[in-house]
C-alpha cells in the first residue's frame, strides 16, 4: 500500500495532498546531489548578490541571504548537516537551512531562477572542477612516464603485434606512447572546459524571466565565459555531461590499456616488471599469490564508466525540450564515473612510479622468435638493392632455415646467408643483434635509444610550464 504523506512544503500550494512515500523515494536526489552543495551554495550568492544589485531584492535582505548562505556552507565543509529526503534535492534543502538561519527573507532567494538553471549552472562547475583535477593527475602520471622513460630510453624489451613478438623497441619508448595519447586526452579536458564554460543561470525554468536580472553578472561571478544563448537550450541539454563522460572513456580507455599490460608483464610467463607489495594483493586460498588487482580493477572499472557514457546518452536521446526528470539521472552515473576515473588515475601514477622493469626477462624476450628479421630485410633492401617484396621473401627462407635447425638469426653462418644470396657480406651481422636493431631505429618518432632519450627531454621540459 502507498502511504499518503504531508504536502511537500515547497511547492506543495496547488497540491490536496502530499507525495506518497514511494514518489518521494523515487523523486529525491538530494542522497547524491549533496556533492552539488559547494557549486549550488556559490550559485546562490552570486545569484543573491546580483539580484541586490539589480534591486530585484534590498541590499540588505540580499547581505542576510549571503551570510546565511556561507554559515551553511561552512557546516557543509565541517560535514555538520543533515539532509531531509522529503525536500527532494540539494537546491530545496539549502533553501530550507536558509530559512531556519535568516527566517522569511530566504524565500526571496528563488526569485528569478528555477530548480532548471539551477542544477545545469552547479553541474556545470562541478565538472569543470573535475576537468581540472583530472588535467592535473593526467600531468603527473604523464611526468611519471617520462621519469621512467629517461631511465629506461635505451632498455631493450620486444614490441607485440598481434601479442607476438615483432621487433625489438626500448621500454622509455613504450612509456613515452602513453605519454602521447594523454596529452591528446588533455587537451581534449581542455576544450571541453570551453563549452562547460557558458553559464545557464538567468534561464529560469525554460523561458528566461520578466525580472530585470543582469546575467553578465552571475556569467563573470561565476568565471563562466558567456551567458548561454537560448534558455530552453540552457535547462535542457546535457551534451556537456555526455562530452565530458566521452573524454572519460577515452581516457580511460588509454589507462586500461596500460594496466591490461601491466598484468600480462607481471605474469609468471612474462615477468617484465614487477610491481611492490603495497600495490599487490594476495589471494586467501593461495599463499604464493602476488595479484596485480589495482591494475585489474582500472581495467575493470573502465567498463563501468564506458557503461556510464552509454547511459546518458540513452537518457538523452528521445528526450523532448526543455526540462525533464529523467535529466536528474545524469548526475549519479556522472559522479560514479568521475569517481572511478579520479581513483583509477591516482592508482596508475602510483604504480608508474614504483614498478621495477626487470631487464634481463625483457632482453631475453626481445630476442625471440626472430624479431630482428625486420632488419636484415632493411639490409638486404639498403646495401644489396633487393627490392622490398623480394629481401621479404629472402629473409622468410632465411628464418624457417634457423627455425628448422633452432638457432638464432644471428647464430647463422655467412656460407647459409649466402647460399640465399650471394651478395650477402659479413656486414649482415651488423645488423642482427638487439642493441642494433633498436639503434638504427632512427627514423621520427622511431624507437632508437637516442630519440627516446630526447624526447623524454623534450616532454620533462613541456610539462614543466604547462597549465590547464
Ligand atoms: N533535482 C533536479 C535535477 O537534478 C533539479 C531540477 C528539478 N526541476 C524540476 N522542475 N523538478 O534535475
Amino acid at each position: 500500500m502507498v502511504k499518503k504523506t504531508k504536502k511537500n512544503k515547497m511547492w506543495g500550494g496547488r497540491f490536496a495532498s502530499g507525495p506518497s512515500s514511494l514518489t518521494e523515494e523515487m523523486n529525491a536526489s538530494v542522497h547524491f546531489d549533496y556533492r552539488l552543495y559547494e557549486e549550488d551554495i556559490e550559485v546562490s550568492i552570486v545569484h543573491a548578490r546580483m539580484l541586490g544589485k539589480q534591486k530585484i531584492i534590498s541590499t540588505k535582505e540580499a547581505n542576510l541571504i549571503i551570510s546565511g548562505l556561507r554559515k551553511i556552507r561552512k557546516e557543509f565543509d565541517n560535514g555538520n548537516f543533515s539532509l531531509d529526503k522529503s525536500l527532494e534535492d540539494i537546491h530545496m534543502n539549502i533553501e530550507r537551512k536558509l530559512e531556519n538561519k535568516i527566517g522569511k527573507t530566504a524565500n526571496k532567494l528563488h526569485t528569478a531562477r528555477s530548480r532548471n538553471d539551477q542544477v545545469a549552472t552547479d553541474l556545470r562547475m562541478y565538472l569543470r572542477k573535475q576537468c581540472y583535477l583530472i588535467f592535473e593527475l593526467l600531468k603527473t602520471l604523464q611526468e611519471h612516464l617520462v621519469t621512467q622513460a629517461e631511465k629506461h630510453y635505451d632498455t631493450i624489451m620486444p614490441g607485440f603485434t598481434h601479442m607476438q613478438i615483432a621487433q625489438p623497441i626500448t621500454l622509455g619508448h613504450h612509456f613515452l606512447a602513453y605519454v602521447e595519447m594523454l596529452e591528446r586526452d588533455k587537451s581534449r579536458f581542455k576544450d571541453c572546459v570551453k563549452r562547460l564554460n557558458e553559464n545557464p543561470l538567468g534561464a529560469g525554468a525554460l523561458a528566461g524571466t520578466s525580472f530585470p536580472i543582469d546575467r553578465k553578472i552571475t556569467t563573470k561571478e561565476l568565471n563562466f565565459s558567456k551567458p548561454m544563448g537560448n534558455s530552453i537550450d540552457a535547462v535542457s541539454s546535457r551534451d556537456f555531461v555526455m562530452e565530458t563522460l566521452s573524454f572519460v572513456a577515452i581516457s580511460a580507455s588509454h589507462l586500461s590499456r596500460l594496466s591490461e599490460e601491466i598484468v600480462i608483464w607481471v605474469s609468471d610467463g612474462y615477468n617484465f616488471i614487477e610491481l611492490p607489495d603495497k600495490l599487490s594483493t594476495g589471494s586467501s586460498i593461495m599463499p604464493q599469490k602476488k595479484n596485480p588487482d589495482i591494475a585489474e580493477l582500472i581495467r575493470g572499472k573502465t567498463g563501468r564508466i564506458l557503461g556510464a557514457l552509454m547511459s546518458i546518452f540513452v537518457i538523452m536521446k528521445a528526450l523532448p525540450l526543455a526540462y525533464s526528470k529523467d535529466l536528474q539521472e545524469d548526475k549519479e552515473l556522472t559522479f560514479d564515473a568521475l569517481d572511478n576515473f579520479i581513483i583509477s588515475l591516482k592508482s596508475m601514477i602510483a604504480i608508474i612510479h614504483s614498478l621495477k622493469p626487470n631487464k634481463k626477462s625483457l632482453a631475453l624476450a626481445a630476442g625471440r622468435n626472430f624479431s630482428t628479421a625486420t632488419d636484415l630485410s632493411d639490409w638486404l633492401t639498403f646495401s644489396l638493392k633487393i627490392p622490398f617484396r623480394v629481401s621479404h621473401k629472402i629473409t622468410g627462407e632465411i628464418v624457417k632455415h634457423c627455425e628448422d635447425s633452432n638457432i638464432k638469426l644471428h647464430e647463422i653462418d655467412l656460407d647459409t646467408l649466402q647460399s640465399y644470396d650471394k651478395r650477402i657480406t659479413g656486414d649482415v651481422f651488423k645488423v642482427l643483434d638487439l642493441e642494433s636493431s633498436v639503434k638504427n631505429k632512427t627514423s621520427e618518432g622511431g624507437t632508437s635509444p637516442n630519440n627516446v632519450k630526447k624526447s623524454a627531454i623534450k616532454w620533462k621540459k613541456k610539462l614543466a610550464h604547462e597549465n590547464l
